[in-house]
Formats: C-alpha cells, sequence, structure tokens
C-alpha cells in the first residue's frame, strides 16, 4: 500500500493522534492478514506432563535440586530471562494499550497481541516446571520481584518510536527463543520455542508493515524515530533481577548478543523497510538517516571486537576443559 506524503509544515505535522488515525486502516489491513496466517495452536501440547511430578510442600512431593534438570546451564540461565521477559505482560499491554487505545482496529490488535504472548508465558512455565528445569522457588521469587517493579517503555512519548521499538524487539525476542530451543540441550524444548519464535516473527511483521506505512506517511518523523530507537535499543527484561550477569552468558554463549543484534535483529528490518537508501528526505529525516548510519558502522565495529573476545574466551574455556 503507497500512501501519498502530504506537505511536511509546521501547521500539519503528525502528532501521535494524527498518526493513529491516519493508520488505522492499515491496522485493519495487517490485523486480517495476521487472522489469516496465525495458526492455532495448544501450548499444553508442547509440555512432557509425563515428566513432571508433585514438588514437596503442600503436597508432599520431591524437593527441586539441579541434578534433576537435563537442560544446559545456558538454557536454565536464557529461558529464565526469556520467561521473566514474558511474564510482565500486563505492563507491556498497559504501555501499548495506553498509546494505540482500545478502540477499533487498533484495540483489536492490542488484545489479540495480549491473548497470543500469554500464551507464551505459560507454555514455558509449564515445561520448566515439569520438566523440573529450573528451580521453581527462585523462579517465583524472580517473577514477583520483575512484575512489582512494572515496565515503562523508553518510548512512551512517541507513538512512531514505539512501534519502531516493537519491529525490533519482536525480532529480538523471535531470535532470543530460538536461540535458546537451540542451545537448551532438549528437543523437546526447541520444538516449543520454534513454536514460540514464529508467534514472535508474525508480531515483528505486523510492526515492520505498520513501520513502512509511517515511513511513507511521515517519512522525517518516522525516519527520526528508528534512528531513536535503535541507538538506544534495551531488551525489555532489562529491569530484572540479575539481568546484567544473565546477559554475559547469554552473550557469550551465542543466544544474543551484539554480532546477533546486528546482524539478525537490526539489519532484516533497516533492509527490508530500504530505511537507508530512502531519499527526498527533509532535512531532519536526513540528519536522523546520517545518525543511523554512523551508529551501525559502529555498532559493527563492536562486533567485530565482541566476536573476537568470544572466541578467544571460547577456546580458553575448552582449553581448561581439555585439561580437567
Ligand atoms: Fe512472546
Ligand atoms: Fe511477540
Amino acid at each position: 500500500m503507497t500512501i501519498a506524503p502530504v506537505q511536511r509544515t509546521a501547521s500539519n505535522a503528525w502528532t501521535d493522534a494524527k498518526l493513529i488515525l491516519a493508520l488505522e486502516e492499515v491496522v485493519e489491513t495487517e490485523l486480517n492478514r495476521h487472522l489469516k496466517v496465525a495458526k492455532e495452536w495448544m501450548p499444553h501440547e508442547y509440555v512432557p506432563w509425563s515428566q513432571g511430578r508433585d514438588f514437596d510442600g503442600v503436597l508432599g512431593g520431591e524437593a527441586w535440586s539441579i541434578e534433576q534438570s537435563k537442560i544446559t546451564p545456558l538454557g536454565r540461565i536464557s529461558l529464565v530471562v526469556n520467561l521473566l521477559t514474558e511474564d510482565n505482560l500486563p505492563s507491556y499491554h498497559r504501555e501499548i494499550a495506553t498509546m494505540f487505545g482500545r478502540e477499533g482496529a487498533w484495540g483489536t490488535w492490542v488484545h489479540r497481541w495480549t491473548a497470543e504472548e500469554g500464551r507464551h508465558g505459560i507454555a514455558i512455565r509449564d515445561y520448566l516446571l515439569a520438566t523440573r528445569a529450573v528451580d521453581p522457588v527462585e523462579l517465583e521469587r524472580a517473577r514477583m520481584v520483575h512484575m512489582s517493579e512494572g515496565f515503562e517503555s523508553d518510548n512512551a512519548h512517541s507513538m512512531l518510536q514505539s512501534v519502531a521499538y516493537v519491529a525490533f524487539q519482536e525480532l529480538a525476542t523471535r531470535i532470543s527463543h530460538r536461540n535458546t530451543g537451540h542451545f537448551a540441550g532438549d528437543p523437546l524444548c526447541d520444538q516449543l520455542l520454534a513454536k514460540i519464535a514464529n508467534d514472535e516473527n508474525l508480531h515483528m511483521v505486523f510492526y515492520r508493515n505498520l513501520l513502512k506505512a509511517a515511513l511513507e506517511l511521515a517519512p522525517d518523523q518516522a525516519m527520526r524515530a528508528i534512528a531513536d530507537v535503535v541507538t538506544n535499543f534495551r531488551m525489555p527484561g532489562h529491569g530484572m533481577p540479575g539481568f546484567e550477569r544473565s546477559a554475559v552468558q547469554i552473550a557469550v554463549g551465542g543466544v544474543y548478543n551484539l554480532r546477533i543484534h546486528h546482524d539478525d535483529v537490526l539489519q532484516p528490518v533497516l533492509r527490508h523497510l530500504k530505511v537507508m537508501e530512502i531519499d527526498g528526505l527533509g532535512p531532519d529525516g536526513a540528519r536522523a538517516q546520517e545518525e543511523l548510519g554512523v551508529f551501525l558502522d559502529g555498532l559493527h565495529a563492536q562486533a567485530v571486537r565482541f566476536d573476537e573476545r568470544q572466541a578467544a574466551l571460547l577456546a580458553r574455556r575448552a582449553a581448561n576443559a581439555a585439561r580437567k
């Protein structure tokens, strides 16, 4: 769909309210497309219930201990980060419902997206508890701390930044689930996370297509929003207990790091939208596009340095393991 850009003058500058109204039709189209391609799936079918048994406490079953967990240490760290991130859904719902509204096609999308995201937390928690993959007490306490903090979007002041953020963030979440599945060491976990990653991909496509329409409608403002989001990107789980420590393991282990962020998250969205090739921008848009280019070059250089450090660390680990 091509939307004719309107004259960019101070009097008809795009406000969030005008943008939301102007993009309603695109939201409706994308929502209908999403509903056609999203296939129903049942979280309970992905959980190996036969591996489950009572825990200690009220039912007097067996207490959790680490040897019961069949997944890798990296899988344990990453699954907890991914689950706690999914757990904060009430806060994400509040953020997008406040920004996009609960009416019309926007509202239908907000509620449908929330329902789909809800499935992710349910399925991962059921899997972790049935297989005794992680400490259930620690998990519950971390959930309480994380949800009690709530989540406040860095982008709540701007509708375009909110759309740009979720386009990248849904892809980041997809990649994070998918790679966690690859490294967890249990094919059943991999199967479940591949299913969830597929949902996250459809969410990314929805927001990416919306961002494309926004770039056509308000190119300068959308370019500024993309530049600001990319240069300040943080994962939604950044506030959870022990996030920094977990993030280091997740980076070194190859679930999510600078290289993956650059190659598998930022570049695919930017290339699809041809963000660096858009011309005819006004001075504000052109400046934003230039800033974005400089940032991406810098990030690429950082990713090269990360690759080198990661390779050296993994080689040291392998040498130590061989000596033991
Ligand atoms: Fe999710
Ligand atoms: Fe999602």
